[in-house]
């Protein structure tokens, strides 16, 4: 059995356990424990335990969040692209939903070489970013197509930007491990991601976007 210092322990399933004390079964309070005491690190089916203890076993914990990154926000994009007005923004929304795509398969390539499941973990960032883009952009109301276009503009960049430095950690983490065959993927990924990034601040800003929400 596996052990952390923890005050609210968290599962290998992401799950956060009961806090120590509360009540008992028929409503009785309990007597209240340390703050800070030894608890049990669960695994879960498919799970690898929470403990970390090198730089490979951070890599590979981020390459699971990244890819469950990818996987919500791939159709938050492509959602993004159909709300446009703009024709140049709907393909480049549709086209960084396909790239985001094209990126889910080479991080499950690498869980594949590295014996762990791209499914093991779950993005909560990734989640707050999806919900904000949906209030943002889908839940609300705009006066004209082109305000609508500028709020998708930044709603999607707050997305890509987590990709970026999720991309940018894992090539450091690759080249430090001497991984270079992941490094090299993982860098083609990151640079066509910051190409749609760039591509995106382009449409909003020379290609008059943001000019014309004005
Ligand atoms: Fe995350």
């Amino acid at each position: 059995m596996l052990y952390q210092l923890s005050y609210t322990p968290v599962t290998g399933c992401g799950r956060i356990a009961a806090r120590p004390g509360g009540q008992d079964a028929i409503g009785r309070n309990k007597a209240p424990r340390p703050a800070f005491a030894l608890q049990p690190v669960h695994k879960c089916k498919g799970a690898r335990p929470m403990a970390l203890n090198s730089l490979k076993d951070v890599y590979l914990d981020q390459i699971q969040d990244l890819y469950s990154a990818c996987k919500q926000s791939v159709d938050a994009t492509a959602k993004l692209g159909r709300a446009a007005t703009d024709d140049e923004l709907g393909r480049a929304l549709a086209a960084g939903s396909k790239g985001i795509a094209d990126g889910m398969g080479q991080l499950e390539k690498l869980c594949s070489d590295h014996g762990i499941d791209p499914n093991g973990t779950h993005c909560k960032g990734m989640e707050g970013l999806v919900q904000e883009a949906q209030a943002h952009v889908h839940d609300a109301e705009f006066g004209a197509d082109e305000v609508r276009d500028a709020m998708i503009i930044t709603q999607y960049q707050r997305m890509v930007h987590y990709a970026l430095a999720g991309y940018g950690c894992l090539v450091a983490f690759a080249n430090r491990l001497g991984l270079d065959g992941d490094g090299a993927i993982l860098q083609e990924c990151l640079d066509q991601t910051y190409d749609g990034d760039k591509r995106m601040t382009k449409i909003a800003t020379t290609g008059g976007v943001n000019a014309d929400a004005a």
